[in-house]
């Protein structure tokens, strides 16, 4: 064997071992190779997918069509999630994550990775998290309503007898204050799910947030344990809700932190990077917006439990004696707000929790403007 058929055959048992549809569709449309995976999805042999063009096996209109075209053009890759490939020939429910890239050596050539549902479950499971966020909004207005204001009713009540009952029934009056008490501070902790107002948002430099965060989290809760930085210096601004964004990275940094607890190599590590690839489709409308700025919090603690993660954006969701479960349903709901997704990626001794949101429509002062500087502005 050549040095040459050598190196294609083993890059052919790579493709063959790889779980997901690997195609090559040439400049005009034909599919020029198809490995293993990619002949089950077809429903067809390597030699006869290579007779056609790959719009013979997908359905009319397809965005995959027009996202081959787009990668060809720019010659950079996409990644687009959810694209619906269903048709009586590939079957239904085929909802697949594309990855189309260029060919560079053969010039309007492209590769197209496929995967099946993996990611799409992951967006359908943060739509979920947009319901579940909504619904407590919904549940915390009529709370504060319904609830406190009968809560005070009682507890004057509780006070008035405290005056009059024996010594020994105090102790009852007592426990009412103290309930009532507890309960309105519960109530009070969900009110934040009720403020519907619109917030301020202004371009924002995600590190000075980060490194802020950082801050408090070293002072307090996470002065033991290390805490690391990769950030992509040339990341464009967010445009955020400055107050709104710390709270999120609060809340994931302290979760974080007590994951790790007192294990002693604990480390929490916050990423950022550009990726203008990640762009999600919005069910029931042809409108794709692009998230390409990403922020992640990872820590080496012990993951979240296996069950605990198709509901943990939900409010009420603990694993904690004191925990209220409602970190992570607020930062579903910013989050939200903001236009952005956040998900998680668990596993023992690496969880990820990673936030996408789109780029700034301003320009970012805060990263255009050096502090000191005092030329002119527009
Ligand atoms: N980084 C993490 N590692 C492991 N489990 C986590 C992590 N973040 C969150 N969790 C799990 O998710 C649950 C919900 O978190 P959250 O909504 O912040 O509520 P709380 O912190 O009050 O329990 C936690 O109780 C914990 O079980
Ligand atoms: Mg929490």
């Amino acid at each position: 064997m050549t040095e040459d058929n050598l190196g294609n055959s083993v890059a052919m048992a790579v493709l063959n071992a790889i779980q997901h549809p690997v195609v090559m569709v040439d400049a005009d449309g034909h599919i020029v190779f198809a490995n293993w995976e990619a002949e089950a999805f077809f429903g067809a042999s390597a030699s006869h997918l290579a007779r056609y063009r790959i719009s013979t096996f997908i359905p009319f209109g397809s965005p995959l069509l027009a996202l081959i075209e787009q990668v060809r053009e720019r010659r950079a890759p996409v990644n687009e999630y959810r694209v619906d490939l269903s048709s009586p020939r590939l079957g239904q429910e085929k909802l697949v994550d594309l990855y189309v890239a260029p060919v560079l050596s053969q010039p309007g050539s492209v590769v197209v990775v496929l995967q099946e549902r993996s990611m799409a479950d992951k967006i359908d499971r943060q739509l979920t998290h947009r319901t579940a966020a909504r619904s407590v909004t919904g549940l915390a207005s009529m709370l504060a309503h319904e609830i406190k204001n009968p809560l005070s009713g009682i507890r004057g009540a509780a006070q008035l007898l405290e005056t009059t009952v024996p010594d020994e029934d105090r102790p009852l009056t007592r426990l009412i204050c103290d309930e009532t008490d507890r309960i309105v501070s519960l109530v009070d902790r969900m009110e934040v799910f009720s403020d519907e107002r619109p917030v301020d948002r202004i371009a924002l430099n995600i590190h000075s947030v980060l490194d802020h965060v950082k801050a408090i989290a070293k002072a307090g809760f996470a002065r033991n344990i290390r805490i690391t930085e990769n950030y992509d210096p040339s990341l464009p601004s967010v445009y955020a809700n400055r107050d709104q964004l710390v709270q999120v990275f609060l809340n994931l940094i302290k979760n974080a932190a007590e994951a790790i607890g007192d294990k002693p190599d604990g480390e929490i590590q916050l990423t950022t990077a550009y990726r203008p690839g990640i762009r999600l489709s919005v069910a029931g409308s042809r409108e794709k917006i692009s998230l390409p700025l990403e922020f992640c919090v990872h820590d080496n603690g012990p993951g979240v439990p296996a069950d605990l993660l198709p509901h943990l954006f939900d409010p009420f969701i603990t694993t904690k004696t004191n925990g209220s479960g409602l970190g992570l349903a607020l930062v579903a709901k910013i989050i939200d707000g903001h236009g952005g997704i956040v998900e998680c990626d668990s596993q023992a001794n690496r969880t990820t929790f990673r936030v996408l949101m789109p780029v700034s429509k301003d320009i970012a002062l805060d990263d255009a403007i050096p502090a000191n500087s005092t030329g002119s502005t527009r």
